[in-house]
């Protein structure tokens, strides 16, 4: 029988995938995500672009220092100073702090973007990697563009990366141009021209802009390939990259014709997926393969009587082998802290006693209004009590009058920088006129691009959802607020964006 290879599982989610519009995370939030990476036993955790921001900085040396597992992989350009900031982030990881240089390999890049010679690219590279080398042995290196590269090019430069000490090397398609036949055959010709090519891991690392990226990546593997780049609910650049959780799952599930294993603990992908939801007010759609709402609900009857019969006629994969746990907390008002903190541990929230004390009482006060809480109530008490970011703006009070025959006004009282501040404005609705008050507080010069309402669980007690995107200038951001109350939920979740841009804006003021 054929030996299984292992696949090697580089997460990319807090560093790809906080390229994902309005995706942005502070250090705590990132910390937060890479212990539940942690859990899920990905092989490398690729926790930022160090010499992008001191935030990002700060983000990848923290997570080096806390993170135990995984390798800690820090992205830095083919220049010098960009890898010895890396490595002043990383070294805290030690032999697992891997440093990853990348530079553009494709003709369109150098001509374009780096007004470079396919010499001088060569020339960088192999510098780049040497230098990495100086610091550690844990040394990957990317020809970004890969898939639109010449190969014979590409092929020289990975050959000569290798030379100098890269580990790993990966092809990426960055711009999600390739369909798998075609990256199957790109993966082959470099097993196959690249005289030292066994010397490192072939990497592959897939954008989603058709949609191919979990198949491509699947393709190579089967070329040859032994580690994949991907990020969880498959955020990340423009559509996106591979979604982790399907790719893992593939292997899973038809490991009768895929010769392939990886060590991740699929269990923790559910709580890994709502974990990232909630951090960034990201939602998965729905119909999600693996993590998405209705990814195991059986709604035609003929399928509901087949599932009755034996499972196994509509169901490839069972939801226990994901971490879908039944969703009713079967706990209700006379409830206590320890069953409540189980509930959380088991949805994969760790939170200290501080923040479990206010969420505790948030679920209290919520069992008095509401029959049942499902999973999706916590997640919202969760979101709204921990992962506030920087809070330059809070909300004390709002007041509405509003009815068919009235101006609909508001009055909001926020404290901004810890001074108390209000105002009353009138408004088209309740909601407008809220949100009028609290631009005209926080003097904000943002633009509210979507405001999407939504009711989190069933029934006119169900906790509302606001979610708001905001932009200025290059920064979007999202915000998310809950609450039995729909106009305080808006103003939540309005505030809550303000305060991610505002954070977002200091960590990006000393961006490369
Ligand atoms: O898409 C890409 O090419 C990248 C590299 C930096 C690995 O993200
Ligand atoms: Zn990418």
């Amino acid at each position: 029988m054929a030996k299984t290879t292992i696949i090697r599982i580089f997460d990319t989610t807090l560093r790809d995938g906080e390229q994902s519009p309005g995706a942005s995370m502070n250090i705590d939030e990132k910390l937060r995500i890479a212990k539940q990476l942690e859990k899920l036993n990905v092989d490398v955790i690729e926790a930022g672009f160090p010499i992008a921001s001191q935030g990002d900085f700060e983000a990848v040396r923290k997570i080096a220092q806390t993170i135990k597992g995984p390798d800690i992989a820090g992205l830095c350009r083919a220049q010098l100073k960009d890898i010895d900031r890396g490595w002043e982030a990383l070294q805290y990881a030690g032999e697992r702090g891997r440093i990853h240089t990348f530079i553009a390999t494709s003709d369109i890049h150098m001509k374009y973007k780096l007004k470079m010679k396919p010499a001088e690219v060569l020339d960088a590279a192999v510098k780049a990697v040497k230098r990495a080398k100086s610091y550690t042995s844990n040394v990957e290196f990317s020809c970004e563009d890969a898939v639109r590269s010449n190969l014979k090019f590409m092929a020289e430069v990975v050959g000569s990366v290798i030379d100098a000490g890269a580990t790993v090397v990966n092809i990426p398609d960055t711009v999600g141009y390739t369909i798998p036949f075609e990256y199957y055959n790109i993966i082959r010709y470099l097993k196959e021209n690249v005289a030292n090519i066994d010397d490192a891991i072939i990497s592959v690392h897939c954008h989603n802009d058709l949609g191919l990226a979990v198949a491509n990546s699947i393709s190579a593997i089967q070329a040859g390939a032994e580690q994949v780049e991907c990020t969880i609910n498959g955020i990340g650049e423009r559509a996106g990259n591979c979604s982790l959780e399907e790719f893992v799952m593939i292997l899973k599930t038809r490991s009768d014709i895929l010769n392939f294993k990886t060590n991740i603990v699929t269990e923790q992908l559910t709580p890994a997926s709502r974990l990232l939801s909630t951090v960034t007010g990201i939602h998965v759609q729905p119909n999600k393969a693996i993590v998405g709402a209705n990814a195991f609900a059986h709604e035609a009857g003929i399928h509901q009587h087949g599932m009755l019969m034996d499972k196994s006629t509509y169901e490839i994969m069972t939801p226990e082998s994901v971490g879908l746990k039944n969703n009713i907390l079967v706990l209700g008002k006379h409830s206590g802290r320890h069953a409540f903190k189980n509930r959380l541990q088991e949805l994969g929230y760790e939170i200290d006693d501080e923040i479990l004390n206010k969420a505790f009482i948030r679920f209290k006060a919520l069992a008095d209004l509401k029959k049942e809480i499902f999973d999706e109530d916590l997640d919202a008490i969760v979101a709204d009590e921990t992962y506030k970011g920087d809070e330059k703006y809070k909300l004390s009070h709002i007041t509405v009058t509003c009815g068919s025959f009235a101006v609909a006004t508001a009055t909001v009282q926020m404290e901004i920088d810890d001074h108390p501040v209000r105002t009353a404005e009138l408004g088209d609705g309740p909601v407008d006129a809220t949100m009028k008050a609290i631009e005209k507080l926080s003097k904000t010069k943002a633009k509210l691009q979507q405001y999407t309402v939504g009711s989190i669980t069933g029934g006119t007690d169900a906790i509302g959802e606001v979610t708001v995107r905001l932009t200025e200038g290059t920064n979007t951001v999202i915000g998310r607020g809950s609450s039995t109350d729909i106009i305080e939920a808006s103003a939540k979740a309005y505030i809550n964006a303000l305060n991610r841009l505002h954070s977002k804006k200091e960590r990006y003021s000393e961006s490369v």
